[in-house]
């Protein structure tokens, strides 16, 4: 099924909020291909709900966090996409999250994430200000 085809079907609203203002010293083109990513994932994952991309910064710390409230995934689940990745997608390749892993390390932060099984998903992107 084309990427059009399954979206035409949801019902998701899409937020973005951003808390703060400033500079992230890093590579615009990996840190947009680390956010497409995400917020990719949350839109695959959701049929009817919400994705909220929203942008803080504290202590010279940026947090960017992608929020759904889609299918979820399970404890083994969350562990295994660092560990081995794979995917539950027809179509997918299951590198996407090991690829934002990738970049964050690359810009010395930290990735965190958070899901329920049909609630939903949080992933937390720490990324210092200067590298
Ligand atoms: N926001 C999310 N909600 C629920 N499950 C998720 C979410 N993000 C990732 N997953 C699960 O983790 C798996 C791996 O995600 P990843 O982005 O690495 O690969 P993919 O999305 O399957 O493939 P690709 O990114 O190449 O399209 C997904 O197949 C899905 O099962
Ligand atoms: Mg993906």
């Amino acid at each position: 099924m084309l990427f059009e085809d399954v979206f035409r079907k949801k019902r998701i609203k899409f937020k973005i909020s951003v808390k703060n203002e400033g500079y992230l010293h890093g590579s615009h083109g990996l840190l947009k291909q680390a956010l497409i990513n995400l917020v990719k994932n949350s839109f695959e994952a959701t049929e009817k709900g919400e994705v909220i991309l929203s942008a803080d910064k504290k202590n010279k710390k940026w947090i960017i966090e992608v929020k759904d409230t889609g299918k979820g995934m399970d404890e083994r689940e969350v562990k295994d996409i660092f560990y081995k990745g794979f995917s539950t997608k027809k179509y997918g390749t299951g590198v996407g999250l090991l690829w934002v892993k990738k970049i964050v390390d690359a810009h010395k932060g930290k990735i965190e994430i958070k899901s329920k099984k049909g609630k939903g998903t949080v992933v937390k992107i720490y990324l210092p200000e200067k590298l």
